[in-house]
């Protein structure tokens, strides 16, 4: 048996990155999110953008995965799926995400929630592929999708593959600091307004 030991080793924000602070957070938690993608963009971190989705279902059973976080508009999130996945399921079930992110290279965390918005404007092509079956012969697959891409026809976008948006409505920015001296930020939307604080860490 494996024992994995923790140390107590914790990390602290990367040089270079501006340090939370209560005083200069902007109004919308999604502009504070914006300029650490930046910087972590910036930096070249490794893949920064994977990120934690975690769904349940009206049961109450929670899964999570990774997922890209495609882009960030003014008051929701872009991602896309499949959703006869689970997730996609469970979304349509509860209508609710959370979303985790880390960025080990500057020590800065980002949790948020919100409410699932379906866009049908925007569908991404996957046709070859259905996410999640199973796949028992690889080879006629990858010959499906060859034939598809060669045969210069347009390829209609399955209605099962959505990109969706979060409304993001809670977000908790933490950062990495010294003697575990770590710092947080806790936004809510209520009636339209978010509110901020600061949040032992
Ligand atoms: C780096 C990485 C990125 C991924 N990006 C996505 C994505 O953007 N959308 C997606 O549906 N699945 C993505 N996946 C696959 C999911 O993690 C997951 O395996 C799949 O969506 C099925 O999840 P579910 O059965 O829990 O719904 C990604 C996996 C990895 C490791």
């Amino acid at each position: 048996m494996t024992t994995i030991r923790t140390t107590n080793f914790f990390p602290a924000l990367g040089a270079g990155a501006t340090p939370l602070d209560i005083a200069t957070a902007p109004e919308n938690p999604l502009r504070l999110l914006e300029s650490w993608v930046d910087h972590v963009m910036a930096i070249e971190a490794v893949e920064p953008m994977f990120v934690t989705l975690a769904t349940a279902s009206a049961s109450g059973v929670v899964s999570s995965r990774t997922v890209q976080l495609l882009a960030i508009e003014e008051d929701t999130t872009l991602f896309t799926t499949n959703f006869g996945s689970r997730k996609g399921v469970e979304m349509l079930e509860t209508g609710r995400v959370a979303v985790s992110l880390y960025w080990r290279e500057t020590a800065q965390s980002v949790n948020f929630t919100g409410s699932v918005e379906d866009d049908r404007g925007v569908q991404a092509s996957r046709v070859a592929s259905f996410h999640g079956r199973d796949l028992p012969d690889e080879a006629a697959h990858l010959a499906k999708f060859q034939a598809l891409v060669e045969s210069g026809e347009p390829i209609a976008r399955p209605d099962y593959w959505k990109w969706f948006r979060v409304r993001v409505d809670a977000v908790t920015f933490w950062e990495g600091h010294p003697e575990s001296m770590n710092r947080r930020i806790h936004y809510a939307l209520k009636d339209g307004a978010w509110s901020k604080g600061m949040v032992q860490a």
